[in-house]
């Protein structure tokens, strides 16, 4: 039984060194010396065999109980010597003020965007989506517009070369080729919409539009749009003023005052345009701004996407998003909304 009395000084000894280990490497290393493969505890268990039958049972629970000493005390250590190492090298100050993070934020477009939705969602009104590139059917002929309209000119429209979608029979087109464009008005959705559901229709549609305008103070290449489709029985001019006062006033306050001028538009009729006044246009040194076009659809509408115009009435309006952001802020200058400029963008 000689080596188990070596048994407990072997431990106190390991227990110190592993104790006193001043680093990580130090503690492995002191592992090395007591439990590695021929560490002197490992030795010194190697000797059980040497015991008699009846002498191994205790010995041999003793010294696994020491193991699991040791074993427990460098773990202990090791946890110890892990978060000392992980301790900032140079003095902290912890109770200094944290890192603040900079939020984004949502683009005054989108901002306004949102609020439009928002004012309609609350009279029923559901959002449809319609291509950026459309096609002439869409976009002109079935809201009535003659092809020697302006809008349809090259010179005033995007139109795409080598594309479009192959039709048999495309009447004016050499190639028979459909010519494909970039839209000029979100009014192209209107078609799209009632072509996909039978009348009741009550949507606004939210997007991009595209002119061939230079850009100036008012005037941007491309910009956003939102139309307005109200379709039922005997839906009258007097629906679609009441639906105008209460967005704008949702969107710009309540003293808003809403006017209709008569106006035209091939696929509205009557069609007017709407003027509006508030403090805000005031503060513009004017009286009234022109803000969107809208009126009755006109029947032949209905009937480029087989609704029975006898039976349907409804009304349409269209009006550009920037305007609307432009006169809420105060901004005078389209171009600062597509700049990306982060002192023009953190204000709103
Ligand atoms: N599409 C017209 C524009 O871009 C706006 C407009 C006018 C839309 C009358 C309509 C409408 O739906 O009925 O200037």
């Amino acid at each position: 039984m000689s080596f188990l009395n070596d048994l407990e000084p072997l431990k106190q000894t390991a227990l110190a060194d592993l104790t006193a280990a001043a680093d990580l490497a130090a503690l492995e290393k002191a592992k090395g010396t007591y439990l590695g493969a021929n560490g002197k505890f490992t030795t010194l268990m190697k000797q059980l065999g040497t015991l008699t039958k009846e002498e191994r049972p205790a010995a041999g629970k003793l010294i696994n109980q020491t193991k699991v000493d040791l074993e427990n005390a460098m773990a202990e250590r090791r946890a110890e010597l892990e978060s000392k190492a992980a301790l900032p090298k140079e003095p902290t100050d912890f109770t200094l003020p944290g890192r603040r993070r900079s939020f984004g934020k949502l683009h005054p477009l989108t901002q306004v965007s949102d609020d439009i939705v928002r004012a309609f969602r609350k009279i029923g009104f559901a959002v449809a989506e319609g291509p950026e590139i459309e096609d002439e059917f869409h976009c002109f002929d079935a809201l009535n517009t003659p092809a020697d309209h302006p809008a349809r000119d090259v010179q005033d429209t995007f139109y795409l070369s080598n594309s479009g979608t192959n039709v048999s029979s495309s009447p004016g087109t050499e190639s028979g080729r459909k010519p494909s464009l970039l839209r000029t008005h979100t009014s192209s959705v209107q078609i799209r919409v009632m072509q996909q559901q039978p009348p009741p229709v009550r949507i606004i549609s939210l997007g991009r539009v595209f002119r061939r305008d230079n850009a100036d103070a008012t005037h941007n290449p491309t910009f956003h749009q939102i139309e307005g489709l109200y379709v039922d029985k005997n839906v009258t001019v007097g629906d679609l003023k009441g639906t105008v006062e209460f967005v704008f006033k949702e969107l710009m306050g309540s003293d808003v005052k809403v006017r209709f001028r008569p106006h035209y538009f091939s696929y509205t009729e009557p069609s007017f345009e709407i003027d509006f006044s508030s403090s805000l246009v005031k503060k513009m040194g004017k009286d009234w701004l022109e803000i969107a076009g809208c009126g009755m659809v006109h029947p032949k509408v209905f009937e480029n996407v087989g609704y029975d115009p006898e039976v349907w009435s409804g009304w349409a309006f269209g009006f550009g998003v920037e305007r609307i952001a432009m006169i809420r802020y105060g901004i005078t200058d389209i171009r600062l909304f597509y700049e990306n400029d982060a002192r023009f963008l953190n204000q709103f």
